[in-house]
């Protein structure tokens, strides 16, 4: 592994990071660390241990973040070996993709459970933890569906929609209390799951490129990085912000 320079804010600090054994978390988590942060990641993934063994500084507390017990034991873990939470990245989240009048109440459910009740229990954890301390900067991750709308996506797009508003909600709420709290949107990001998906002929990655101003995909360690800035001091009067980290996607209105 290739040592990088410490960066403001990251180094010495301890974050908490869910859905960090995987895709985006995974960079997250790769890219922290790598910065000295020391890293808890809260994962339902049996695979997670394995995903992040040869980080040093980087421990995981195996959990869903939709139930409030293992999130508290995340946060928990995470002071015992490190000390207290100072980043907090509410990454995990699915996606889904179903015509609506497919999409049943179950389906539904899921996916506002893990996209919004997910990110508001660690979000709340993190605020009880960080407003009596004084300080700490949440990133959460949305998507370039929580700034604008796809066909046969109805759940996506309005969970993401509110992981947006939350970011803007909980910044203007615990600004006096010295916690930043932002939101990254990427575009299409390479990872495992889409490249599966191409594979199964479900998902054609060369239209997905075409319609990107940029021409390409993001790639994982980059959405990692404008977090990492996000959550770093370089952000200091960065709060509210929902950060499209997608190519030009968003910008885009021509045919
Ligand atoms: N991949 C993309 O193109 C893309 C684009 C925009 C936004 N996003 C968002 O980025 C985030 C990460 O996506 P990804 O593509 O890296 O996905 P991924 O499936 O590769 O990783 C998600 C991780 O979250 C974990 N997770 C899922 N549900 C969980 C739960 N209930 N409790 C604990 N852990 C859970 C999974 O085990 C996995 O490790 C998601 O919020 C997703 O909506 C992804």
């Amino acid at each position: 592994m290739t040592a990088r320079p410490p960066v403001k804010g990251l180094d010495g600090r301890c974050a908490l990071i869910t859905g960090g054994a995987s895709g985006i978390g995974l960079a997250m988590t790769r890219t922290f660390a790598e910065r000295g942060t020391r890293v808890v990641v809260l994962d339902q993934d049996p695979h997670a241990e394995a995903a992040v063994r040869d980080l040093e500084n980087a421990a995981v507390a195996f959990g869903n973040v939709t139930e409030p017990a293992d999130v508290k034991a995340a946060f928990d873990l995470a002071e015992r070996r490190f000390g207290p939470v100072d980043i907090v990245l509410a990454n995990a989240g699915i996606s889904q993709n179903c015509p609506t009048l497919d999409l049943d109440f179950e389906g539904w459910r899921r996916v506002m459970s893990v996209n919004l009740d997910g990110v508001f229990l660690t979000v709340h954890e993190a605020g009880r933890r960080m407003v009596p301390l004084g300080r700490g900067s949440i990133v959460l991750t949305s998507s370039i569906y929580g700034v604008v709308a796809a066909p046969e996506r109805l759940g996506y797009v309005v969970s993401k929609s509110g992981v947006s508003a939350m970011a803007k909600a909980l910044a203007v709420e615990w600004a006096r209390h010295g916690i930043r709290v932002n939101a990254i949107a990427p575009g299409y990001v390479r990872t495992p799951f889409l490249e599966d998906l191409q594979a199964r002929g479900r998902l054609d990655l060369g239209a997905l490129e075409r319609r990107t101003p940029m021409g390409r995909l993001i790639e994982t360690h980059e959405v990692a990085e404008v977090a990492a800035f996000l959550a770093s001091d370089a952000s200091g009067p960065m709060t509210g912000q929902v950060v499209g980290v997608d190519g030009g996607w968003t910008a885009y209105g021509y045919i």
